[in-house]
């Protein structure tokens, strides 16, 4: 048995923030894990950067910007909060604290620009920002005797008093989270973590798709773990899809960061035309245009073309300059035998980030006593219809600090909570065939990517839904009656989430932002 105060079920740099503003307050945090390092998140993948400030432009443009790549649906207060404390966490953290060596000109930070942002304000180290940002969060939290880490950890069910209390006469108080049982992987046993309070932090879903930029432990565990024990969800037919990953008949997929385009690349289709003028004539640089739009006419294009991809060009740039500024996107091309100095890389848009999730308010706070969420697993409203580029570290940032400093603050309230006696975790010992989980895992991503991706329809969403309510009744069984795994507990977590994105998308006829419909009749 393990207690904390604060359980952070996820490491990326929303976990990492809220442990280490905990760990500032003098309150002890334990981080779980799927993964077993740092390396496992989304955030250690995130290659453009995190905003900062412009030369010229404040708060007032950025939220200007986020809210026109949202297409208006945000919580305003949300996008003010990111633009207003953005800066100060970014520079009391990142640079001052952390000392993250960001890319630099002989006189300031150089600063990138992406995709509908009104002016260059990203900071980034190379295309590999996550990880920089990452690695350096990381040995701050572990220098803390406060935090521990415990990796190769898996949540299976959130400990809430109106279910899980022995003492059922305490079940019709107004319920709250005490907790989560764990599967520890390598003992291969369930176990409960007790804590006054519990953070969300499992980041994206891209593993419910074929083909996606995400870390593989990215199943939308939170959201799953989240909405069985009643928690309120928003926006979560709002899933953003990348318009540039590298496209290759067998190999796995990567991002092409948008910090290309923003940097001067340029889209093509196969006969070398500069296509989206045709679908983007409003804007002056289409390639610079919200991620959405980029996405949906890249789409069209091969729809159009019957090729199986498009190009992104940056070989007019000095080649020694593209092998500096994007040394991930030029090793790894050049290992599928694609030089980015000399030719265009072939591309094609993936399942990128989850604008909708678990609702919380400008703290963190779910609907649920003692339980909060945090990065991509929350939607706080700050993304609306659709993200703008590099928010997502920041939103991480940002909404981790406060969540980690508004639970040391009621920390006082918290000590007079009694911890609920549970029954043990009830063990079961036969083992699931691995051919199942195998097929399970394609079938759900299979069915999302074909009827639940880019664009969706009707009739596409009602057979999404019939092949997955059945494939979750398998998969519930076994749950029920076999011994857990991480990749079972994983699948049922990534089955549940699946269903609730299409339940969301068949509520939601209208078209907007990264949520894409079209009418047919079958
Ligand atoms: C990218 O580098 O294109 C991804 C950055 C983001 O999604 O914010």
């Amino acid at each position: 048995m393990t207690e904390t105060d604060t359980l952070i079920i996820g490491s990326g740099i929303a976990g990492l923030s809220a442990a280490l503003a905990c760990a500032d307050n003098g309150i002890s945090s334990t981080i779980i894990s799927c993964g077993s390092d740092a390396t496992v998140s989304n955030s250690w993948q995130a290659q453009g950067g995190i905003i900062y400030k412009g030369a010229t432009g404040g708060p007032d443009e950025l939220v200007e910007d986020i809210l026109k790549a949202g297409c208006g649906i945000n919580h305003v207060p949300a996008a003010r909060q990111l633009a207003e404390l953005g800066p100060r966490v970014v520079e009391s953290i990142l640079l001052k604290r952390a000392r993250i060596d960001f890319d630099r000109t002989p006189s300031d930070y150089h600063l990138t620009r992406e995709g509908a942002h009104s002016e260059a304000r990203i900071l980034h180290k190379g295309d590999q920002s996550g990880e920089a940002i990452l690695a350096g969060l990381d040995t701050l939290v572990r220098h803390s005797p406060l935090v521990t880490f415990t990796h190769e950890t898996t949540a299976v069910n959130l400990l809430m008093t109106s279910y899980h209390d022995t003492n059922r006469s305490r079940r019709h108080e107004r319920s709250r989270c005490f907790g989560a049982f764990v599967f520890d992987q390598k003992a291969g046993e369930v176990y409960p973590i007790f804590a006054k309070n519990t953070i969300l932090a499992t980041g994206g879903i891209g593993e419910l798709y074929l083909y996606h930029t995400n870390s593989s432990h990215a199943r939308g565990d939170g959201l799953a773990l989240g909405q069985r024990a009643g928690c309120r969800l928003a926006n979560l037919e709002y899933v953003q899809f990348h318009p540039t990953t590298f496209f290759h008949p067998t190999a796995r997929r990567f991002l092409i960061s948008e910090a290309l385009r923003g940097e001067g690349a340029i889209l093509l289709n196969q006969r070398g035309e500069r296509f989206l003028y045709r679908y983007l004539p409003g804007f002056d640089v289409p390639e610079l245009a919200p991620r959405d739009k980029v996405a949906w006419a890249i789409h069209q294009e091969i729809l159009r073309s019957e090729a199986p991809c498009v190009y992104l060009d940056i070989s007019h740039k000095p080649a020694e300059w593209a092998q500096e500024r994007f040394p991930f996107v030029y090793r790894n091309c050049l290992a599928h035998h694609v030089d980015i100095t000399r030719e265009p890389i072939p591309v094609i848009p993936s399942a990128h980030y989850h604008c909708g999730g678990i609702w919380t308010d400008l703290n963190g706070r779910t609907s649920l006593n003692n339980l909060w969420a945090v990065g991509e697993v929350a939607c706080t409203g700050l993304h609306g219809a659709n993200r703008l580029a590099s928010t997502s570290l920041l939103e991480g940032l940002v909404w981790g600090t406060q969540a980690g400093e508004m639970i040391a603050g009621a920390v006082q309230n918290d000590r007079h909570l009694i911890r609920p006696e549970i029954e043990p975790w009830h063990a079961e010992k036969s083992q699931v065939d691995p051919a199942f989980l195998k097929q399970d895992w394609f079938l759900l991503k299979s069915t999302m990517w074909n009827y639940a991706g880019l664009i969706k329809t009707n009739a596409r969403l009602e057979r999404a839904e019939g092949i997955l309510s059945e494939l979750y009744r398998g998969i519930d069984q076994f749950y029920q009656r076999a011994a857990l795994s991480d990749d079972l507990i994983g699948l049922r977590h990534a089955t549940t989430t699946a269903l609730l994105i299409l339940e969301a998308c068949k509520k939601n006829p209208r078209s907007l932002g990264c949520y894409l419909r079209e009418e047919r009749d079958l």
